[in-house]
């Protein structure tokens, strides 16, 4: 058996073990010292964070099972991210929170961890984390909270919202009312409740093989979570002595299934930049166009908001995340293994559909194919994404004039102007939003209607965007368009009337402008050089150092892993 990794600090009688043992006994027995895996639990609890502020009491379930096991649970407070609260997007701190992470992991005597997330870009930074510094690790997503209910009818985070404040402009319903809406969306502790990113990601960190199998997508308030939680404490430890690590788990195999498992749940758009990410730290080769063919037949089993009706606390009552599984096994790859050393296929047999309303079964879908699609072009000569099932099937081929707006800020003052030149066939871009350009790349491509055509009646157009969109969201979005405006992307030049075609069957995004009038246009200045770069702090780093969403946009420094060791004592 190899050496245990806190054996580093805390085995012999020198000078330095006795340091490292002495500050940390407190009451503590020997024993504690003498060979007992050290489990940290890289915890996100955080009052800014409200979808895991229930953590403390799921890390004490945990820490009873490390103690159960034989191992001392350590907790270990980490960067956390409150999708609701953090400017200017949370999507800025994600490679901060883990890098933050991954430097705690090695820089203490521990053996193992156990991560607790839940909000939307918590399970990725901590699976970021844990993949580069490769000590074994597994994932307890703390689970959606309960159906809001409003007006007789459920009430979905992030979705509803969205559609109620659309009604809102367009007349249909009254701002009291949509006020009153407000306390009863948020009615439990728990992530949001639709099939948003953290309820994709919580469900995708177990295809990825890091949750014990059938605990994601347990609603936080339910008891099993806390039972699940006392069993991943335990499972910890045996995994110290097994000696599974991240990269025995996450492999390419078990991308495969977490993007077989993206379309079949109708994920969210984010998960693919996260995915992206947590293949750069364990240097396997995953590519935008992995996403395109893999998820290309997959149909759309789960009828939840945005893409159908329900919300995840139905999708647990129907069967769960593996009953959905267990409806593409055939698609699965069976060799990936999970947490538990066994393959996640294996868990598949039993599993029984117990609403097929809710879980669609393989022979009624949804929708039959629910992969996102990959277009490329001279708009996006390196990706861009559009997640069809989201889409109105009408605008999936189309070809508009562009009606261009220079960030965000422009758009929410101009959108609403009745002297906008816009109509149901323009083609809304909103540039600025990528990874440099915002900087941090927000969730804002779903970019609200113009008021006058809400008012028509018109519910979709086609938008492009170098940013992201919320997992809630829904319509014909072309998004993480790269190279990003910022970035010397096309998108910097278009101007309004330019025609922009769409054509997601062929997998093209291009601008019909010709060439030499796009020369013309680069010179003397691009809209890149519009961007006023940060001078200072994390923002300053992020921006010379962020790559592209078709890789991640991970930072270019954290690709790969840096593994366990760190050689220098600390004194
Ligand atoms: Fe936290 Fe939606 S705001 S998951």
């Amino acid at each position: 058996m190899t050496e245990q990794r806190s054996s580093q600090w805390y085995a012999g009688s020198d000078r330095n073990a006795y340091l490292h043992r002495a500050w940390m006994r407190r009451g503590v027995p020997s024993s504690a010292f003498e060979g007992r895996p050290q489990i940290a639990i890289a915890n996100t609890a955080s009052d800014l964070t409200p979808c895991n502020a229930h953590l403390n009491e799921v890390a004490e379930s945990v820490k009873h099972g490390i103690y159960e096991a034989g191992g001392i649970p350590l907790n270990l407070p980490v960067v956390s991210l409150g999708e609701t609260n953090v400017r200017p997007t949370a999507m800025l701190w994600r490679n901060m929170a883990a890098m933050a992470t991954e430097e705690m992991l090695r820089a203490n005597p521990i053996d193992g961890v156990v991560l607790l997330g839940g909000c939307d870009k918590t399970i990725p930074s901590l699976l970021m984390a844990a993949a580069s510094v490769d000590i074994p690790a597994l994932v307890v997503p703390g689970g959606p909270m309960l159906n809001g209910t409003f007006r007789g009818v459920p009430l979905g985070c992030g979705t509803d919202v969205w559609k109620l404040s659309e009604e809102v402009r367009a007349g249909t319903l009254s701002e009291k009312l949509f006020l009153k809406s407000e306390s009863s969306m948020i009615r439990s502790k728990g992530h949001c409740n639709t099939m948003g990113t953290a309820s994709t990601m919580g469900l995708l960190a177990e295809a990825l093989g890091t949750v014990i199998p059938g605990l994601a997508g347990t609603p936080a308030p339910d008891a099993r979570l806390l039972e699940a939680a006392h069993e991943s404490g335990r499972l910890a430890v045996e995994m110290v002595a097994a000696g599974r690590t991240p990269s025995q788990v996450i492999t390419k195999e078990s991308f495969h299934n977490a993007i077989v498992a993206l379309a079949a749940i109708g994920g969210s758009t984010n998960a693919v930049v996260h995915l992206l990410a947590i293949a750069g730290r364990l240097g396997i080769d995953l590519t935008l166009d992995d996403f395109d063919r893999i998820g290309a037949d997959v149909p759309l089993l789960v009828n939840l908001q945005p893409a159908g009706k329900y919300l995840m606390e139905d999708l647990h009552r129907a069967g769960g995340f593996l009953a959905v599984l267990q409806q593409v096994k055939d698609l699965l790859n069976p060799t990936a293994i999970t947490v538990t050393g066994e393959p996640l296929v294996s868990y598949l047999e039993d599993e029984q559909i117990w609403d097929r309303d809710v879980i669609r079964e393989r022979e009624q879908p949804l929708i039959d194919e629910a992969g996102i699609a990959v277009l490329y072009g001279n708009l996006a000569p390196t990706g861009a994404i559009i997640k069809p099932a989201a889409a109105s099937p009408e605008l999936l081929s189309h070809r508009g004039k562009a009606v261009v707006f220079e960030s965000v800020e422009d758009l929410h003052e101009r959108i609403d102007d009745p002297d906008l030149e816009v109509d149901a066939t323009s083609v809304l871009v909103l540039r600025g939003c990528g990874p440099k350009g915002y900087p941090g790349m927000p969730e804002v491509s779903n970019m609200p209607l113009p008021k006058k055509l809400l008012e028509q009646g018109v519910r979709d157009m086609v938008r492009v965007c170098d940013g992201r969109m919320s997992g809630t969201a829904y319509g014909t979005v072309v998004l993480h368009v790269t190279p990003e405006a910022a970035a010397g992307g096309l998108l910097g030049l278009v101007e309004n009337g330019d025609e922009i075609v769409l054509d997601v069957e062929g997998r093209r995004l291009e601008l019909n402008v010709p060439e030499e009038e796009l020369q013309q246009r680069r010179v003397p200045a691009s809209t890149a050089d519009a961007f006023a770069a940060p001078t200072r702090g994390w923002e300053k780093l992020y921006v010379e150092h962020v790559q592209q969403a078709n890789s991640g946009a991970d930072l270019d420094f954290l690709i790969g892993a840096s593994g366990p060791d760190v050689a220098r004592e600390s004194h």
